[in-house]
């Protein structure tokens, strides 16, 4: 799956914009604030119906415009799709933050939800505040997760929207019931559905752990010429150690509810559960997040966003479309050769944005198309 043509119109910095893409490669290069970045959400916009930079999409409209406009050719199975994608003020308020936004999008000219552009077309981001998948809190680790797996499993989107809405209700309940007898039996309602919800989240991130680790080990030791050994463990606040039997997570979460229920109606929140999970990245046997240098740290990304490639690949058929932004500095030669070598060899359609040209050998510039950024223009190098 590739992008073919990008088209913007009022879209953060750009005033209008109309490129051709490389099916392979293409780098953007450019100083600080000309809209490398820009650019790259735009693209990924496109394809996601939703920024992955911020949630106030309205931010994405040109200053000072009513409405953006981002449009898109994609060539999936050799079949052009063309996505257009609208983002609109519905009054100009005094208080921009006010504003409603009316994004409409359309698929070959028909208006779709962002569960259709989610269903056909997928990508991978890569950028520096990533770094986070490793340093940052375990919030964090189960976001990439959630958000990973949902992109390859749709029914665990699903079933995630439903655990966190029992959570809720459940969390409500303790909060608010003031009566301990009448918590109680409140909680019991709620519990079954808890546990059942819970008990396959739980079961399909384990699941998925093991595969990415298999996929990410690979990939480490081929960037690091086999230095480093990378290990990913999920960590269940319900099991010890990473079973893959429903049966036996089901019994296991029943069993922490009720041995904790004082414990929980004393502190007003649902103590276990897949809401509170995390997991953990080691290497060479040393915990990343304690041990790893930065470096270190932003490879062991690299690893998990190759593997996420390879595994999009293995359910679509098609790789994903891969965005990395900013990421070519903080890795050294050895890596960025390897990394540049994958993406030509796989012909992974890849968006790169860089201040320096000087990361990419004359040999990859002869694969792609390289674009200079200036103030919200391209200029063809
Ligand atoms: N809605 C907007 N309208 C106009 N300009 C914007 C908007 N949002 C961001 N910008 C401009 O884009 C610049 C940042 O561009 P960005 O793509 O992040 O830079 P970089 O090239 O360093 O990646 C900011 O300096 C800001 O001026
Ligand atoms: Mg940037």
């Amino acid at each position: 799956m590739y992008f073919k043509k990008v088209r913007l119109k009022n879209y953060r910095n750009f005033e209008k914009l109309s490129l051709e893409l490389d099916s392979n490669l293409n780098i953007f290069i450019g100083n600080n604030a000309q809209g490398k970045t820009n650019l790259l959400e735009g693209l990924n916009l496109i394809i996601k119906g939703s920024s992955y930079r911020t949630k106030e999409e309205k931010e994405a409209i040109k200053w000072g415009n009513e409405g953006a406009y981002l449009f898109g050719e994609i060539n999936k199975d050799n079949e052009n799709i063309q996505i257009a994608l609208s983002l609109a003020l519905e009054k100009k308020l005094e208080d921009f933050y006010k504003n409603k936004l009316i994004k409409t999008i359309k698929i070959n000219q028909n208006i779709q939800k962002k569960a259709a552009l989610n269903k056909e077309f997928k990508g991978v981001v890569f950028c520096p505040e990533h770094l986070q998948i490793i340093k940052g809190a375990p919030a964090l680790r189960r976001k990439f997760l959630d958000e990973q797996i949902s992109q390859i499993y749709p029914l665990y989107y699903k079933y995630l929207s439903e655990y966190y809405r029992i959570l809720g209700h459940r969390n409500n309940i303790l909060k608010k019931e003031i009566n301990q007898k009448k918590i109680k039996e409140k909680l019991l309602v709620w519990d079954p559905r808890l546990i059942e919800r819970g008990s396959f989240l739980i079961l399909t991130r384990i699941k998925f752990i093991k595969k990415i680790n298999r996929l990410a080990h690979k990939f480490h030791q081929k960037i690091t010429k086999e230095k480093e050994n990378i290990e990913l463990t999920y960590q269940s606040n319900i099991l010890k150690d990473q079973e893959e039997n429903i049966f036996l997570i089901n019994k296991e979460f029943k069993d922490r509810l009720e041995e904790h229920r004082e414990k929980e109606v004393e502190q007003r929140a649902t103590l276990f559960g897949p809401h509170r999970d995390d997991f953990s990245v080691y290497i060479n046997g040393f915990n990343a997040a304690s041990y790893g240098s930065q470096g270190q740290q932003r490879t062991v990304v690299l690893s998990l966003k190759l593997s996420e490639l390879e595994l999009i690949k293995e359910k679509e058929g098609v790789y994903p479309i891969f965005f990395l932004d900013d990421v070519m500095s903080e890795l050294d030669e050895d890596r960025r050769h390897f990394l540049l070598g994958l993406i030509t060899e796989k012909k992974v359609q890849t968006f790169i944005t860089s201040i320096n040209l000087d990361y990419f050998n004359s040999n990859i510039k002869e694969k792609g198309r390289i674009f200079k950024i200036e103030e919200g223009k391209i200029i063809n190098l």
